[in-house]
């Protein structure tokens, strides 16, 4: 199947490391021009030579920025859309990652999670209404619907936030030609990524994790970015303003 994607223009947000570099990463190989952006300029700059290397002929733009400051976000989209000529697919991928109930968690979720998708929407769409077929994609989490047995946090409040204001944008937006949905991953492991580290120094959590995943085990970077990249290319254009499982069958539920 051709998913659509040559001659696109993406933004990733949070694309370094992790989901965001292997969706970025993906989104190269079928032939789109990506902008991406992270804190860290080292592995803003590593991670360009790397998607770059995938597929030369295509336009990687890589920026450092932090999601969590309003005009850093909006510079960066702005310069992104000015670098690739136009956007049809914007993709919020970072966390503030708020573990615990403290005021800064709080403040950090809500300001990268919701925020940083609210600005970068803002700033982005009326380059994404010139489009004509245009897709936004949050990246959620399966704690915006399920409790994991935590303490309360910040985390899945925020994601759960970012899931009534996409399905807001696709009921407002459909007549543009812009598609909103939220993927959440379920457990996802890749080099160096947050269950990498549960891997070596929680061995026993890490193995009752992959137990309760129907599969054996958790899913791959590669993984979650096929969801990502399906949905936001025109192949999954009839996919929209939903909230998309991809955890293998870790939430043992109906919908
Ligand atoms: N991994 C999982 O098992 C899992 C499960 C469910 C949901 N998710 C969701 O999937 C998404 C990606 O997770 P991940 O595990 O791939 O994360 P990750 O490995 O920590 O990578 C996050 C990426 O976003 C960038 N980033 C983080 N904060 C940023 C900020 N304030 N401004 C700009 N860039 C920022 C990071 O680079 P810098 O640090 O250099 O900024 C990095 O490129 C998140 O939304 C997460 O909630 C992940």
């Amino acid at each position: 199947m051709d998913l659509g994607l040559k001659g696109k223009k993406a933004i990733v947000l949070g694309g370094s490391r992790g989901i965001g570099f292997y969706t970025s990463s993906l989104l190269v190989q079928e032939g789109a021009d990506v902008a991406l952006c992270a804190r860290g300029a080292d592995g803003v700059r590593d991670a360009a030579i790397k998607i770059q290397a995938v597929r030369p002929g295509v336009k990687v733009h890589a920026e450092p920025a932090d999601l969590g400051d309003a005009e850093s976000t909006r510079a960066f989209v702005r310069g992104a859309i000015a670098a690739l000529g136009g956007l049809d697919i914007l993709i919020h991928n970072a966390s503030g990652f708020g573990s615990d109930n403290s005021e800064a968690a709080w403040a950090r979720s809500f300001q990268v999670d919701v925020m940083a998708g609210v600005r970068a929407v803002d700033e982005a769409l009326p380059a994404l209404k010139a489009s004509g077929s245009a897709s936004i994609i949050f990246v959620g989490s399966m704690a915006s619907k399920y409790y994991f047995g935590r303490p309360p946090s910040a985390y899945g409040a925020a994601k759960a936030a970012m899931r009534t204001y996409a399905n807001e944008l696709a009921q407002a937006h459909g007549k543009d030609g812009i598609r909103a949905n939220v993927i959440s991953p379920g457990a996802v492991w890749f080099p160096d990524g947050s269950w990498d580290k549960q891997k070596q120094n929680n061995p026993k959590f890490y193995a009752a994790v992959e137990r309760a995943i129907p599969l054996g085990r958790l899913g791959s970077g590669e993984e979650i970015a096929r969801v990502i990249v399906f949905t936001a290319s025109p192949a999954g254009l009839w996919i929209n303003s939903t909230h998309l499982a991809a955890d293998g069958g870790q939430v043992a539920a109906v919908d």
